[in-house]
């Protein structure tokens, strides 16, 4: 039985073309910027039965196919968040779709708030592992016991190394660390960031958890990178919204750009 994945996966291919996709990039807040340079085929979500909505400003909810670095890659602009529709799942069909395209390897990336003063606003972390903090999972409820995803390594050690090597290329400093996912859309209150510091994080945010969740699931290799655009609440004065979120996301995103294009061809 055809899936409705896959149908989907076909009507994009008569719109983009049939050579598979081989690297999927979900855009984080005001991360935007990296769709435009894809040379192809640009489908908005809604012309895509059942993708998110993606209502969150900072997103453009439109999904590009074309080349990047040489790369053959698909681009969600938008993303979906728990916190927009209190479903931990909103991501499973556009990764299903990617899988459907053929793409081995999904990359997300994600505005946070560092927890660690050497980290400020403006850097870029490659993500080594994540905490959970939300408690939330978007597997529950799947009925087959494919949902038992091991999660060691899930941010694939051979695609950080790659991505490692090539902020060293493109010379760039990206630190390393652990994510946090808190739900949102409320940001942390100063007790919960030192509570998540002492955990073991060293960023927090409000997504790319349940996507690196879905991509096990769906065995794409992973791996995600931040853009900190503000140090976390109580780790210093600066200030904390989503207006500020957008205003200082280009300021890692020029970074991300950088390493994401130096990386893709190695991929
Ligand atoms: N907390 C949660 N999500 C975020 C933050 C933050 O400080 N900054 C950007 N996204």
């Amino acid at each position: 039985m055809t899936t409705h994945a896959e149908t989907l996966a076909d009507k994009i291919r008569e719109i983009a073309g049939d050579a598979p996709v081989k690297i999927g990039l979900i855009l984080g807040s005001g991360l935007g910027h990296l769709a435009g340079a894809v040379e192809g085929v640009a489908i908005p979500y809604d012309e895509l039965e059942g993708f998110p909505h993606a209502g969150v400003s900072g997103h453009v909810p439109e999904l590009v196919i074309g080349q990047l670095e040489g790369v053959r890659v698909a681009v969600f602009g938008g993303r979906a968040h728990y916190y927009e529709s209190g479903r931990g799942d909103a991501m499973r069909l556009p990764l299903e779709v990617l899988k459907a395209l053929g793409a081995e390897v999904m990359i997300a990336t994600n505005a946070a708030g560092s927890m660690v003063p050497e980290m400020p606003t403006g850097d870029i972390m490659c993500l080594t592992d994540h905490i959970n903090f939300s408690g939330l999972n978007p597997l529950i409820g799947e009925p087959s016991e494919a949902k038992f995803v091991p999660m060691k390594d899930c941010y694939d050690p051979q695609l950080r190394e790659i991505i490692a090597q090539a902020a060293d290329t493109a010379e760039v400093d990206m630190h390393s660390g652990v994510y946090a996912w808190y739900s949102g859309p409320s940001f942390e209150t100063v007790a919960e960031i030192k509570a998540i510091r002492t955990l073991g994080a060293d960023a927090v945010g409000m997504s790319t958890v349940p996507e690196v969740i879905l991509g096990r699931f769906l065995g794409l290799r992973c791996a995600a990178i931040s853009s900190i655009t503000n140090m976390a609440a109580g780790m210093s004065d600066e200030n904390i919204s989503h207006t500020h979120t957008k205003a200082m996301a280009p300021l890692g995103a020029a970074k991300l750009e950088k390493v994401l294009r130096a990386a893709l061809p190695n991929i």
